[in-house]
């Protein structure tokens, strides 16, 4: 992995160049045109859509979308998990949601959610990277592993999974289509004998939830503080606090945040998607709560499966472990974070980035050692594992099978520092990145006069 490594390196070097040059413009918040793209600034203006803007095949997503008629169980629609009032992901802490004929089947991944995908390319070994800087690497396509390259596609895995919305097959989506009440509106959208051909009417059918997530305005308002704030509206002014946390989250010596989650312009004239739809292996720790890690067997190494079949789970594959780096948009709403949803608060997780390297021990198992009756005064609370040990090895990167360890990506904050030695980012570093993560979310209305008690607004 050495001369990957070195890649790396120049890759962020130039990444962070550029990316500290549109800081520094679009920090001069004085009026003057700001170095950020303007696609968030036009959206920003308008609202949530309405059905009345929408075409007759989104109309038929937007009725879908929230139909439980279309599960086994008659009691899952994708809004169960996709809950719109809550950035179309869940709005409980689960890391993995129930589903299935019953409900008493479990995922294995954490439910991302629907915002702010459209743009996403299909997946590549090799994609050329939106800032137009980096080296291709693996990136784009739908879930964590990428395997569907459109929503199209994407949503037959749910209609059909086990242990989600468990249809028996295509024909059992297809008849409840024609059964329901919005049947003759699918023969609008999708001519008069779409129900002739099962295949055919499945098709539509995704292509409908297709247009839905396209179309409507709700998967992307592009309505946060940061939205008005790149497009220099009012409201947009970011507090000292937030500008600190945007340096941290930008400046590749100490969050180094924007080499994977890029907010710069993107791909298809996009832009601010806080991803670069690249795929990383960065060692997330294993999450017991997923019934299927029961199985010592089972793991998930994404990009390698068990879910897509293209890349062998063998040694030496350097796919192996990657996961997509998802977009950091409304990712203060999220109550689990990463693919397993092992974590449960914003904070946990940059502690995890800033902490994975130079306190395993509170992050992952320790083997072999012996509880500490009373732990030290300074021992963390916040890492996963709240158990000092005496002696013992701990077991590093833990959801991930030794072979593959050497996948684990090298960046910053990653970088494989020694354990107990200073990590990257000060507490204060950490609590600004906070507040500038807080601007990502959707929905903002700027306060008749500024609060004085936040943490962010100093
Ligand atoms: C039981 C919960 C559940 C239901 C119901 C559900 N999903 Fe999902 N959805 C998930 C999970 C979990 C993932 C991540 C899957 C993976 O990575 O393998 C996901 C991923 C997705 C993605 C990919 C997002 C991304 O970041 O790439 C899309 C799009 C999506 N779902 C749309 C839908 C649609 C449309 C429906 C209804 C037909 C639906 N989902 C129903 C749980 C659910
Ligand atoms: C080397 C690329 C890389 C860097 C640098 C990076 N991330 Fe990530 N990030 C990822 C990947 C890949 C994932 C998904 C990992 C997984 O689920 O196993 C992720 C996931 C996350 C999540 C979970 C989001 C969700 O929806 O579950 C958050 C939050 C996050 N990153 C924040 C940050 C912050 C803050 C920084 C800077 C301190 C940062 N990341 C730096 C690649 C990166």
């Amino acid at each position: 992995m050495a001369g990957g490594t070195f890649i790396m390196q120049i890759k962020s070097f130039h990444r962070a160049a550029a990316l500290i040059a549109a800081f520094a413009l679009a920090a001069c918040g004085d009026g003057a045109p700001s170095a950020a793209p303007a696609v968030a600034a036009a959206s920003a203006a308008s609202t949530t859509g309405s059905s009345s803007t929408l075409s007759l095949a989104a109309q038929v997503g937007e009725k879908m979308f929230v139909d439980a008629r279309l599960s086994g169980s008659g009691q899952l629609a994708c809004a169960s998990c996709h809950d719109p009032k809550n950035a179309h992901a869940p709005a409980n802490d689960l890391a993995v949601q129930p589903g299935g004929a019953d409900l008493k089947a479990a995922g294995t991944r954490a439910v991302p959610s629907l915002r702010y995908k459209d743009v996403t390319p299909p997946y590549a070994d090799l994609l050329d990277n939106p800032d137009g800087i980096s080296v291709p690497g693996p990136g784009g396509g739908f879930a964590w592993d990428g395997r569907a390259a459109t929503l199209a596609e994407q949503a037959r895995i749910p209609l059909l999974a086990a242990n989600e919305m468990a249809n028996a097959d295509v024909a059992a989506v297809v008849a409840e289509l024609k059964a329901g009440a919005y049947a003759e509106l699918f023969r609008q959208a999708f001519g008069a004998d779409v129900f002739a051909d099962t295949d055919t009417a499945f098709a539509k059918a995704g292509l409908a939830l297709q247009a839905y997530q396209l179309e409507d305005r709700s998967f992307h308002p592009y309505s946060s503080k940061y939205d008005l704030y790149a497009g220099n509206k009012i409201g947009g002014t970011l507090t000292p606090a937030e500008v600190r946390g945007f340096k941290v989250f930008a400046d590749p010596q100490v969050g180094n945040c924007a080499s994977c989650h890029y907010q710069g312009a993107g791909l298809n004239g996009s832009s601010a998607l806080f991803t670069d739809f690249s795929y990383e292996a960065i060692g997330v720790p294993r999450n017991p709560a997923i019934p299927a890690n029961a199985d010592p067997a089972y793991v998930d190494t994404g990009l390698c499966g068990p879910l897509r079949s293209d890349h062998p789970p063998a040694a030496g594959n350097t796919f192996c472990g990657m996961v997509k780096a998802p977009t950091l948009r409304n990712v203060a709403t999220r109550k689990s974070f990463f693919h397993n949803g092992v974590m449960h608060s914003l904070e946990q997780v940059i502690r995890f980035y800033n902490t994975r390297d130079t306190l395993p021990e509170i992050w992952y198992p320790t083997v072999g050692g012996k509880p500490k009756a009373t732990p030290d005064a300074g021992f963390p609370s916040y890492g996963l594992v709240k158990t000092q040990y005496v002696g013992g090895k701990v077991k590093k990167y833990d959801d991930l099978p030794p072979q593959f360890v050497a996948n684990i990506d090298t960046q910053m904050p990653l970088d494989g520092r020694k354990a107990h030695s200073a990590p990257p980012m000060s507490e204060q570093n950490m609590a600004d990145l906070v507040c500038f993560l807080n601007t990502l979310t959707d929905g903002y209305q700027p306060p008749a006069s500024a609060p004085s008690t936040s943490p962010c607004t100093q």
